[in-house]
């Protein structure tokens, strides 16, 4: 026997994305807390990071001005973080039946990089099938809510780490579109979830959904 699970068996890989802000850390908490108790092995890591290689790109990343890079570098360091992501990360934890959930994946790159920034969405959708291919999200959560909002709680947590709040509302606003742009494309993979109401009933949708989608794999 090697260590990896049959294909069929694969573990689901969840991610979470939206604007800053909205609230996807402490539902991907929940999230976990429910799929442990229900006895699966979960593994919860995030964009841009979530291995050692990819954290180092991602200080690159978070840190400086708003003008750091340019759109096609930013989107070449965000999809070089991702490749070790999956590497070192995500395809291990899926292999052996984990459930892997991930804050933002490469929906986060088509909607910053690709429709609200400079790159344009071929550029990012040629990247995603050359890095992520087969490998990418069996489910994603949309988490939607005004880009005010979420840009007040990103503020208050104030982890020094704002090079992308710095970008200002209307870019906020336009990401925010761009998820639900990617959603309407999407809609067998993703489910918006109107992220402006209370952080248990959207905990409750999210668990609902989620053990539904497990159960029906
Ligand atoms: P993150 O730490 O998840 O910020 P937040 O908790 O506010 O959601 O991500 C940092 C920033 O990186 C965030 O503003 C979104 C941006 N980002 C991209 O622009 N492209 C990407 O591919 C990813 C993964 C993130």
């Amino acid at each position: 026997m090697t260590g990896a699970a049959p294909n069929e068996r694969r573990g689901p890989f969840i991610t979470f994305e939206g604007g800053d802000g909205v609230g996807k850390s402490t539902q991907i908490a929940r999230l976990a807390e429910r799929l442990r108790a229900a006895g699966r092995e979960v593994v919860v890591t995030r964009e841009p990071g979530g291995s050692p290689g990819a954290e180092a790109i991602r200080a690159l990343l978070v840190q400086g001005a708003a003008d750091r890079w340019s759109a096609r570098t930013e989107a070449l360091l965000m999809f070089a973080a991702r490749a070790d992501h999956l590497e070192r990360t995500i395809n291990p934890a899926r292999a052996r039946g984990a459930v892997v959930l991930c804050d933002r994946f490469a929906d986060s790159s088509m909607a910053y990089q690709g429709i609200a920034g400079a790159l344009g969405r071929e550029a990012v959708a040629t990247l995603g099938a050359l890095i992520v291919g087969a490998d990418g999200p069996t489910l994603t959560f949309v988490l939607d809510a005004s880009s005010q909002e979420g840009l007040k709680r990103a503020g208050a947590r104030g982890d020094g780490d704002n090079r992308f709040e710095a970008k200002g509302a209307e870019y906020q606003e336009r990401v925010r579109q761009a998820f639900l742009e990617i959603a309407k494309g999407a809609p067998e993979r993703c489910v918006v979830i109107n992220a402006a109401r209370d952080i248990d009933t959207i905990a409750d949708d999210i668990a609902r959904i989620t053990f539904e989608r497990l159960g029906a794999a």
